[in-house]
């Protein structure tokens, strides 16, 4: 018996910083939305005990992936006392923003309830997603949610769905530990865009007049420390991208396109050695 997963990558339509907590994390407001980039999870039943293998040199396989953290906790959390190997087909790239992952530890949290065939509670399931990673919850199912809290309290609205994405990955890992612990806070922008995603949140749509607002208080400490990534989104914008925007806490910028034909000129223009470029359309 096996199932198979799809694993989609996110990017942040903006991220503002609230406020530092005091168990050490941040309280975000963020407008998520998963793109067709996809990492495939497969699912194999086994006797006993937890085996991940993945197509990713750079991915451990071991107690340290994301992945097996995952299925332990399933396993511990349900006294489910049989096994499973786990190959992944990694595409979406590792530490940058895309949330690559806890969305393929989302999906084994997905996966192995359908190959176990158990029924855990959504509250329960949120749980134990939010207890891995702030981003995990959001990716037990695709589309678009105002995430709060430090990521977990998530509201879905509807997607606008006639937007094409340009990602463009520079071949650099950020770690998003190391982006929250090198802030400068107070971070004082982003007045319009706080009061829109907010605004997101009550009527349970994007409307098109947000894209302008968006802006990520990431961007002064990932472009200090990488100026690369204003000069992508500088040449996204001038490949005719309506907004162009760092994805959480980097590396990836990616563009926001109209129509189909400009996004596939710029993602040809933007493929050069030093990057990874993915066209993509919104999962809703
Ligand atoms: O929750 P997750 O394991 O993805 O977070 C990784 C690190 O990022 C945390 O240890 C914390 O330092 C930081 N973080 C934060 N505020 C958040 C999310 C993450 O400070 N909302």
């Amino acid at each position: 018996m096996s199932v198979q997963e799809k694993a989609y990558a996110k990017i942040n339509l903006g991220l503002k910083i609230l406020r530092k907590r005091e168990d050490g994390y941040h309280d975000i407001l963020t407008v998520m939305q998963t793109v067709d980039l996809c990492d495939v999870l497969s699912f194999e039943q086994r006797e006993s005990g937890i085996e991940v293998v993945c197509s990713c040199a750079d991915v451990p396989e071991g107690p340290d992936n994301l992945v097996y953290r995952a299925a332990d906790r399933l396993q511990r959390e349900i006294g489910c006392d049989r096994g499973v190997r786990i190959q992944m087909d990694k595409r979406i790239p590792i530490g940058a923003g895309l949330g690559g992952g806890s969305s393929d530890a989302a999906a084994t949290l997905r996966g192995l309830c359908r190959l176990w065939n158990v029924d855990v509670a959504s509250e329960k399931l949120h749980t134990i997603a939010a207890s891995l990673g702030s981003d995990v919850p959001f990716f037990l199912r695709s589309g678009t949610a105002v995430a709060s809290g430090r990521g977990e309290i998530l509201h879905y609205v509807s997607a606008l769905e006639r937007v094409f994405y340009v990602l463009v990955y520079p071949k650099f890992q950020i770690s998003s530990g190391w982006a929250y612990g090198n802030l400068k806070m107070p971070l004082t922008f982003g007045e319009k865009y706080v009061n829109f995603a907010f605004s997101i949140k009550d009527t349970g749509m994007l409307s098109k007049a947000f894209y302008p607002c968006i802006e990520n208080d990431f961007s002064p400490l990932v472009e200090k420390h990488h100026p690369v990534v204003r000069n992508i989104q500088e040449r996204l914008m001038g490949l005719g991208a309506f907004k162009a925007s760092l994805s959480g806490s980097g590396s990836t910028v990616y563009g926001m396109f109209e129509r189909m034909e400009e996004a596939r000129a710029a993602a040809e223009q933007m493929r050069e050695p030093g990057c990874e470029v993915f066209l993509c359309r919104p999962v809703v």
